[in-house]
């Protein structure tokens, strides 16, 4: 009689390196990518954590069909939000691997530097980089000259700034030990989509990093969602980081508006007066809703692009704006004549009074005029 051979359940290894794929209509490169990277991690318990934000084109069911004959692969769904950084941060938490890395689904990352990230790994860093600029990188054909520069520029600034030294402290491509990224969790952005340079920045002891040279390929299918108002964004996150996080990007990008709203105010008034002849007080009435408008149509367009209005959401939007301000304008008197009560030195009066109607204008446009859906 022939023994019998003991056929052992095959258990699934526990994955060593989680692989995070945020996603925005990218249904033709997932496979393509899901089949290159297990086609380089031979000899590592890889998985997939696809993390998309309700892509229209069904990138999500489409990897839940390679997901159920894989169990290397998952797939968080997010609905009705956005965000390149908050989905690596959620695919990295959702992680119980020791390693992770984030890549773009694009195949603008070159796989190959996969394994030898998890060489680097195993022999002791904490975090290894794709960079485009170190010896041997470059950024190819996926680069337009002006996001070339801006790139440049804005790590240049990052090393001033916030001293992290890296080569391309801006790469969407990187490794790291999860239990780095678990320390830090609670204080990344979780707008714009720096999340190389935030976790860098935020961590308190120095990580052991290493830089590894890679050719930034064109894109695949698709098109990229990141526009030339990144760099706007990647500067908002730089001062927010100057201000210990205390001041949100958002609420910078918005201030800058309302500055520029100042100088769109003084226009319109002078205009108002010397080409149209209005009264002062309807050239200064004319004034204040020209720089309603042009504040609304620029924090519509830059600080919530991700959530921008068009349509006839545009028009509610403006209405609901101009209410928010108008009690912005209340708040603002009724401070600066508060403390001019006690304290009468104008410019001090003035001045709180207007970082306070700006503080409320902002807060409570965030809730009435661009709320998250
Ligand atoms: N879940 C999710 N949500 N994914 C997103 C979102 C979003 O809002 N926006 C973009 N993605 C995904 C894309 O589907 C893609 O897989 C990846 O994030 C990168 O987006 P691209 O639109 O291809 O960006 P890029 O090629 O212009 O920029 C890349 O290079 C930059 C270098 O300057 C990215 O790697 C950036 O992170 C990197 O900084
Ligand atoms: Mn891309």
């Amino acid at each position: 009689m022939e023994p019998r051979i003991q056929v052992v359940p095959a258990v699934p290894l526990a994955p060593e390196l989680t692989i995070v794929v945020p996603t925005y209509n990218e249904r033709d490169n997932v496979p393509v990518l899901i089949e290159r990277i297990a086609s380089v991690l031979d000899g590592v318990a890889w998985e997939v954590m696809v993390v998309d934000d309700d892509s229209p084109d069904g990138t999500a069911s489409v990897v839940k069909a390679i997901a159920a004959q894989n169990p290397r692969v998952r797939c968080i769904r997010r609905v009705g939000r956005r965000g390149l950084s908050g989905a690596c941060i959620e695919g990295m938490l959702a992680s119980a691997a020791p390693v992770v890395a984030v890549m773009d689904a694009d195949l603008q990352h070159d796989e190959a530097l996969l394994p030898r990230m998890v060489e680097e790994i195993r022999k002791g860093a904490d975090l290894v980089v794709g960079s485009r600029y170190v010896g041997g990188g470059s950024t190819g054909e996926g680069f337009s000259s002006i996001r070339q520069w801006g790139s440049e520029t804005a790590t240049a600034l990052a090393k001033k700034m916030l001293g992290v030294d890296l080569t391309d402290p801006m790469s969407g491509f990187f490794m790291i030990r999860r239990e780095k990224v678990e320390a830090v969790a609670g204080e990344l952005s979780r707008e714009g989509f720096k999340i190389l340079l935030d976790i860098v920045s935020a961590v308190e002891e120095p990580l052991a990093t290493v830089e590894l040279p890679f050719t930034f390929r064109g894109r695949n299918a698709g098109e990229s969602k990141l526009d030339s108002l990144v760099t706007a964004e990647y500067l908002g996150l730089l001062f927010s980081k100057l201000s210990g996080g205390v001041l949100p990007v958002r609420f910078l990008m918005f201030a800058t508006v309302g500055a520029s709203g100042v100088v769109a105010h003084l226009l319109a008034l002078y205009f108002a007066l010397d080409v149209l002849g209005y009264s002062f007080e309807w050239s200064q009435f004319f004034a204040v809703m020209a720089a309603m408008t042009w504040n609304f149509v620029l924090n519509n367009q830059l600080t919530y692009r991700d959530r921008r209005l068009t349509g006839l959401a545009f028009f509610s939007g403006l209405i609901t704006f101009y209410l928010v301000c108008s009690f912005g304008t209340i708040a603002n008197v009724g401070v600066a004549s508060w403390i001019h009560g006690f304290h009468p030195v104008p410019w001090i009066a003035g001045l709180t009074g207007a970082v306070m109607g700006a503080v409320f204008n902002y807060a409570a446009s965030s809730v009435l005029t661009w709320r998250s859906k």
